[in-house]
């Protein structure tokens, strides 16, 4: 794909209803995004499949909440108060400040090399400089430094600070985990690509508690889990890959990492990071907020500081990357038409119900099919237009079932089911239609 599809998805987004630009009305806010209706039905369903495939579905994590407001001791023990920067250099002439390594800007900062992008200039760049990428607000009235707080730039640290309650109260043992799904902030400075990066987003994390001596064990399991999830959501597998991080490349948190890399229109990028955080973060807090956070195995009686393993992935990244990988364009029928093959569980509406004309009771019965499915699903009713151009719209926005009420339906009980990517037809009674549908979602 090319750098037009990226168009094309950004404006299909809008058009839809699934994306639209943060206060656009104001003329936009710098890279965020408000999700529309489609878009929150989309990215509800991928937080679900996430959900339930690392929550529901197993007995050894359990699922938390945390506040996005944190004591800011917090980032000063997990190191974003001192590391969570990003080296950046001013142009003394236009005033852009850019990534020091931003390949745009050529030349080294400080030196009379640098050539500026925006301005044209040369020789006008100040010298490196870090700039931290957590928001800063105040909590309570006073705006002094005392009452400084922190945005939460990953909700990693929600659950290390929670990992005592949590184990004790649901009475789980090593290994376990605990996962959860909420908004981060960071204030990137080269953000971009609609919403691969963000400044504000959502991720989907969840930190697995371990013996430090199966470390290796979880780290590769989980990394197979992971990938097997992404293709559960019917991602294309050759679209997916693996990206060991190399001993430059490492957090500072990490003893080994690996991202699940997509190919995304602008290339292969990270979506998800799978790391090995070793005993760092509960030690740092340990040490920070003077509480005992080891673990006693209850059989052999050893006490040690759990190793965490992370699973860590992007809300927003990973709905590109199915909208990236669903999007195509087709001729059907003679007639050309952009779909969205989107896996069913996923989709945002379930199946488009459409009354053949508007007359001869079609309308009321498809009310009354509406009425029923919609207690099991999200359908859209749609009277307007040819049946041809109503399914293309749910073409569009990746619907994958069309139930087309006629003649037959209002005498024999029965509606045509078309199917969005076979395009073949069945002939449904409409006792059996609600099952029909709920069996092809999954
Ligand atoms: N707790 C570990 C952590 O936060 P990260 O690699 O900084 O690690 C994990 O982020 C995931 O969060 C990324 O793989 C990506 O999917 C998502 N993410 C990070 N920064 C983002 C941004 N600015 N916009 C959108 N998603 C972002």
């Amino acid at each position: 794909m090319s750098e037009t599809s990226m168009d094309k998805i950004v404006s299909l987004c809008k058009r839809r209803g699934f994306v639209f630009q943060s206060s656009e009305i104001y003329g936009g806010l710098g890279s965020v995004w408000d999700y529309g209706p489609l878009g929150v039905e989309l990215k509800k369903n991928l937080k679900d499949r996430w959900w339930n495939a690392m929550v529901r579905e197993r007995e050894n994590i359990e699922g938390l909440d945390s506040a996005i407001l944190m004591h800011p001791d917090i980032w000063k023990a997990s190191g974003h108060v001192d590391g969570f920067t990003d080296p950046l250099v001013d142009c003394r002439t236009c005033k852009n400040r850019f990534r020091a390594d931003d390949e745009r800007i050529k030349g080294v900062p400080g030196e009379e090399s640098g050539q500026c992008p925006a301005c044209g200039n040369k020789g006008v760049l100040t010298g490196a400089r870090s700039f931290n990428l957590m928001f800063k607000t105040f909590m309570g009235p006073v705006e002094e430094s005392a009452s400084e707080i922190y945005l939460r730039p990953e909700t990693a640290q929600g659950i290390y600070v929670n990992y005592v309650n949590v184990m004790q109260s649901s009475r789980q043992k090593l290994p376990f985990g605990i996962a959860q799904i909420g908004k981060a902030f960071r204030n990137e400075i080269t953000p971009g690509n609609f919403i691969f990066r963000t400044r504000e987003f959502e991720q989907m994390e969840m930190q697995f508690f371990v013996n430090p001596a199966d470390d290796k064990k979880w780290f590769d399991y989980w990394r197979e889990q992971r990938m097997e999830f992404h293709t559960s959501l019917g991602i294309n597998p050759d679209k997916l890959r693996f990206h060991p991080h190399g001993p430059g490349e490492l957090a500072h948190y990490a003893k080994e990492a690996e991202d699940v890399e997509y190919e995304f229109p602008f290339g292969w990028q990270e979506m998800e990071g799978i790391h090995n955080r070793t005993d760092f973060d509960l030690s740092r807090h340990m040490e920070h907020s003077g509480k005992k956070l080891e673990y006693r195995d209850p059989v052999s009686n050893e006490r040690f500081i759990p190793y965490i393993i992370e699973t860590s992935l992007g809300a927003d990244r990973l709905m590109l990357a199915v909208l990236a990988d669903a999007y195509a364009e087709e001729e059907v029928e003679g007639e050309k038409r952009v779909v969205l093959k989107l896996h069913p569980s996923v989709a945002p509406i379930k199946a488009g119900i459409f009354p053949l004309v508007k007359k001869d009771g079609m309308p009321e019965l498809a009310r009354k099919v509406q009425e029923e499915l919609q207690k099991a699903m999200p359908v859209s009713y749609d009277i307007s237009g040819s049946i041809g151009k109503r399914y293309r719209r749910q073409d569009e926005t990746g619907t994958p079932f069309c139930v087309t009420i006629d003649g037959e339906s209002v005498s024999a009980g029965s509606v045509t089911v078309r199917d969005r990517d076979t395009l073949k037809q069945d002939r449904v009674e409409i006792d059996n239609l609600k099952s029909y549908l709920v069996d092809r979602l999954l």
